[in-house]
This record gives structure tokens, C-alpha cells and sequence, in this order.
């Protein structure tokens, strides 16, 4: 069968290149600011180089290009193989990969000149924040589409988690956002006060729960059985996972806003849902890794398994800390302080980036009809780049977090703090060194994987028909 004119997989090309690019990208603006930290003249004196727009900018370049884009492409690859049909609608399809890469682009403009609604992750201004919402109706139409012309009845639970995703996410960018305009450039968040910050926690946490887990869990559930040659360990499982996490994830927000004026009952509320979501979240963890029973030798020689396995370690591990982080009395210690970055990034880069890279190893040869990549060996090297880099990254922030916690909170018998500030900055830095070589490790496995995809793609030795995937 010619897959070509069965399937779309042009659109699937185009968002998983855009992957490695904003990678890359993204990466590189993590790396200068981790470099501010330790060096604050590298902004040189520059409006748009200083930490405060540089900031946001890696934030959108790593979340919505970099893993937007891998949520696109895999989303729809897979829920054209699952269902056994083209994707709906070819030119709804290449407008969400054209609008997708301009809203990109306007965001790369816009933040270093300082145009935001300094809404954290929804800092895009209103004819931008417009843009998105006509890209994902768009996105909602090709997706949902396929899935209503689908030759095969049942719905694939990857296709649940991925249209969670997407409907979840147009709800929460849209009331998010809601603002009045008063020129091109600014505009005033309908909300005000404490009602402003429960909106913004309210789209934050979900943010991470559906842009950053429920749609990598999709990826999860189709790409790891894939890869291990083995189904999933427990269909069953799979679906009270489902249901149970996004019927939970709302409702944890709050966690955020611990000790403000947010009233006592909606915090101690978003606490509770917090910490009962470690059980759905272990349900997947532990659906993900045991769907390797029978195939455990793979990981000896298969670093495409071995991404995805650590990537669900770190999934397990960041979705432990994270109902610990909100338990009051624990947040009371870690908030404010370099904890919550080190938790951000075992799972942005530990889960969502490993998850994503072995992902795209695994899919890039299909897309192009060739045997395997360039070399296993180079994926190896990328392997264990990121791994140590993920490693150092979040044990440097973890240290200097309770660090700065505990110092913050140590007092003298007569009731006057023993350290002041700049001390506690002092402590800090030692390891934001070690942070910066971490994310420079992660920084140059992207390099790695850009030269072996380059090698896989413009490879030009025939593949034999049978390693041409079937549907
Ligand atoms: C080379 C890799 C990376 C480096 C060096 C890096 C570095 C940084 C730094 C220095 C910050 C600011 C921390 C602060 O304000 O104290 C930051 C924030 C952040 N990064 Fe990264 N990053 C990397 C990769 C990623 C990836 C792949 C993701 C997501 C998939 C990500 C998501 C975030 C988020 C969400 C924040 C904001 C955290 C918060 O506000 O609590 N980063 N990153
Ligand atoms: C059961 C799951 C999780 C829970 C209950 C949870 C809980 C928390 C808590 C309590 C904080 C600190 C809030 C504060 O003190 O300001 C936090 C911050 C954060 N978490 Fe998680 N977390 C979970 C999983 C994850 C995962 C898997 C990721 C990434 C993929 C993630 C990304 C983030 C980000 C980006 C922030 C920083 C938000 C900000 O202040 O800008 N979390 N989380």
C-alpha cells in the first residue's frame, strides 16, 4: 500500500522538524538566562536581551514551539493510524502548521520588545492570543474530524488523551485571556485582584496538566507500546487513568496561591486535589512502565526505550514532589524559592523533553520510509547527555532550594533573621553553576539528535518495502 496516499504525513514532517528546531531554540535562550543568573551583565545593557524578556520567551519557545509542535505531529500521526483514515481536512491541517509557526514568530517578536499582558504562560498579547484561538478550533476540526470519519469503532485511549488535551486547552486559553483592548499592543485582563489570580492558577496548573501531561501521555500510550513492541500493560488501567486524571487536575490550582488572599477554603481545597493526584498520575507512570513486561532486555540495546522509560521515572518522580510542594506546610518552605524550578524541570525536561526526543527517534524514520536512524550509536551519546544534564540540572536546584528556604526562615533568639538576602544569594550560586553545565549537557544533545535526524532524512539508499510500516 502506498502510505503516502493513504495517510497525511506531510503536515506530521513539517511539525516534527519544527520539533528539533524549537529545541534547539528554546534550549538555547534556557541556557543564556541560566547564564544571567550567575553573570547578570551578559543582557549588556540591552532592553531585549535582560532576564525579564528573555524569560518568557524561553518559556513559550520550549512549551507551545517545542512541545506544541511534538504534540501536533504526534497527535496527528496517531490518530491516523489508530483510526485507519487520511486526517480530515489537508488544508485546515497545513493552516494550523503555517498559524502555529507565526504565532511562534510574533511571540519571538513580541517578548524581547516587551509587549505582554505579564500573565505567566499566556504573556501573548490579544491579536496573538486571537491567532491561537483560530489555530486551535482549526486543530479541534482536523482532529475530532478524523476521529468521526474513523474506519475502526473503538477510540484508541492515546486519541482520549490527546482530545482532552485540545478541548481543555481552547477553554482554558480562551477565558484566560479575556481582556479589553485599548490598543494593538495592550490590553487589561478582564479580571481583577485575587479573582485575576485564581484565573491565572486556575489556567497555569492546567497548562501543566494538559498541555504539559495529559497530551505527552497520549504520545505515552501510543508511541512506548510501539517502540517496545509490547501492548499496553493494562487497558483497563488506562481508562480509570483517564478519567480519574482530568476529572482530578482541575481542581488542584490553588496549590499555587498558598498563603495569599485567596480564601483559606480554596486553598486547603486545590491542597487536597493535589495530593490525591498522585494517584492517577502513578496509574499511568506504572501503566507506561510495565507495558515493558516480557521486553525488559530491549533497554540493553535500545536507547529509543531507554528515553522513554527515564522520561516515565521522571514523570513518577516530579508527580510525587508536586503533591508534596502543595501540601502547605512543605510550600510554606519550597515557594519562592529555586525548589520550584528544579520540580519544573524534572518534569519539562526529564518527562516532556525525553518523552518527546524518544518519540521523535522513533517516528522520524517512518516518516521518511527508512529502516531505523542514522545511528543508534549517536542516540546513545544523546541518551546520556541528557540524562546527566536533567540530573545535575534538577539535584543543583533541589540543594539550592531548601538552601534558600531554610535560610530565609532561620531567626536568632532575639526574633532578628540570621542571614540576610544577599547571603542566601551567595549560597545559590555554586549551584547555578552547576545548573548552567547541566542545561548545557541537555543544550548540546539537541545538536546530536539535529545531525542524526539530518542523516536519517537525507539518506538516499532504498528501503526495502517491508520495513515500510504498515497501517
Ligand atoms: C537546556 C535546557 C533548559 C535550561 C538551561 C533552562 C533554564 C531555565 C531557567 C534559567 C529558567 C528561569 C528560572 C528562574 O527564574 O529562576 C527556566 C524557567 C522555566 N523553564 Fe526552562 N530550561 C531548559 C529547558 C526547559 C524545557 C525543555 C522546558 C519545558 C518543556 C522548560 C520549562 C520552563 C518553565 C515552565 C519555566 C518557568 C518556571 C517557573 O516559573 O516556575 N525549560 N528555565
Ligand atoms: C501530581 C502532579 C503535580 C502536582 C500536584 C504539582 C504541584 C506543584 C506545586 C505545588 C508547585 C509549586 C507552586 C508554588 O509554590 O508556586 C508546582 C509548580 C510547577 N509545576 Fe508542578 N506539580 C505536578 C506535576 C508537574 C509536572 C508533571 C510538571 C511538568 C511537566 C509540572 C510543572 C510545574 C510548573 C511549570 C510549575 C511552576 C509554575 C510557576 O510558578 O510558574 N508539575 N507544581
Amino acid at each position: 500500500m502506498d502510505k503516502s496516499a493513504t495517510y497525511n504525513d506531510k503536515v506530521v514532517r513539517q511539525f516534527s522538524i519544527m520539533v528539533v528546531i524549537w529545541g534547539i531554540v528554546g534550549m538555547l535562550v534556557g541556557v543564556i538566562i541560566a547564564a544571567q543568573l550567575i553573570w547578570p551583565a551578559l543582557n549588556f545593557d540591552l532592553p531585549f536581551l535582560t532576564y525579564a524578556r528573555l524569560r518568557p520567551l524561553h518559556t513559550n519557545a520550549v512549551i507551545f514551539a517545542f512541545g506544541g509542535s511534538a504534540l501536533f505531529a504526534t497527535s496527528y500521526y496517531v490518530v491516523q493510524r489508530t483510526c485507519h483514515v487520511r486526517l480530515a481536512f489537508d488544508k485546515l491541517a497545513a493552516f494550523t502548521f503555517w498559524g502555529w509557526q507565526l504565532v511562534i514568530l510574533l511571540a519571538a517578536i513580541t517578548l524581547p520588545l516587551g509587549i505582554t499582558q505579564s500573565k505567566e504562560y499566556a504573556e501573548l498579547e490579544w491579536p496573538i492570543d486571537l491567532l491561537i484561538a483560530v489555530v486551535w478550533v482549526s486543530y479541534a476540526i482536523v482532529f475530532f474530524g478524523t476521529i468521526a470519519k474513523r474506519r475502526i469503532k473503538h477510540i484508541y485511549v492515546a486519541n482520549w488523551f490527546y482530545g482532552a488535551f485540545i478541548i481543555t486547552v481552547a477553554v482554558l486559553h480562551i477565558f484566560n485571556n479575556l481582556a479589553v483592548p485599548v490598543s494593538l499592543t495592550k490590553s487589561y485582563s478582564i479580571y481583577t485582584g485575587v479573582v485575576d489570580g485564581m484565573m491565572q492558577w486556575w489556567y497555569g496548573h492546567n497548562a501543566v496538566g494538559f498541555f504539559l501531561t495529559a497530551g505527552f501521555l497520549g504520545m505515552m500510550y501510543y508511541f512506548v507500546p510501539k517502540q517496545a513492541g509490547r501492548p499496553v500493560y493494562s487497558y483497563r488501567l488506562s481508562v480509570v487513568h483517564f478519567w480519574s486524571l482530568i476529572a482530578v487536575y482541575m481542581w488542584a490550582g490553588p496549590h499555587h496561591l498558598h498563603y495569599t488572599s485567596l480564601p483559606d477554603w480554596a486553598q486547603t481545597l486545590g491542597m487536597v486535589f493535589s495530593v490525591v493526584l498522585l494517584a492517577p498520575s502513578w496509574g499511568g507512570m506504572i501503566n507506561g512502565i510495565m507495558t515493558l513486561s516480557g521486553a525488559w532486555h530491549k533497554l540493553r540495546s535500545d536507547p529509543i526505550l531507554k528515553f522513554m522509560i527515564v522520561s516515565l521515572s521522571f514523570y513518577g518522580m516530579s508527580t510525587f514532589e508536586g503533591p508534596m510542594m502543595s501540601i502547605k506546610t512543605v510550600n510554606a518552605l519550597s515557594h519562592y524559592t529555586d525548589w520550584t524550578i528544579g520540580h519544573v524541570h524534572s518534569g519539562a525536561l526529564g518527562w516532556v523533553a525525553m518523552m518527546t526526543i524518544g518519540t521523535m527517534y522513533c517516528l522520524i524514520p517512518r516518516l521518511y520510509n527508512k529502516e531505523a536512524m542514522y545511528s543508534t550509536k549517536l542516540i546513545d551519546v544523546h541518551f546520556w547527555t541528557s540524562t546527566i544534564g536533567v540530573v545535575l540540572y534538577a539535584v543543583a536546584l533541589w540543594v539550592a532550594g531548601i538552601t534558600q528556604g531554610l535560610m530565609w526562615r532561620a531567626v536568632n533568639a532575639d526574633g532578628t533573621l540570621t542571614y540576610s538576602f544577599v547571603e542566601s544569594l551567595k549560597a545559590t550560586y555554586p549551584y547555578y553553576g552547576l545548573r548552567l553545565i547541566g542545561g548545557l549537557l541537555f543544550f548540546s544533545g539537541m545538536f546530536i539528535m539535529a545531525y542524526n535526524v539530518w542523516k536519517t532524512i537525507s539518506d538516499k539508499k532504498p528501503v526495502p518495502v517491508a520495513v515500510l510500516e504498515p497501517a
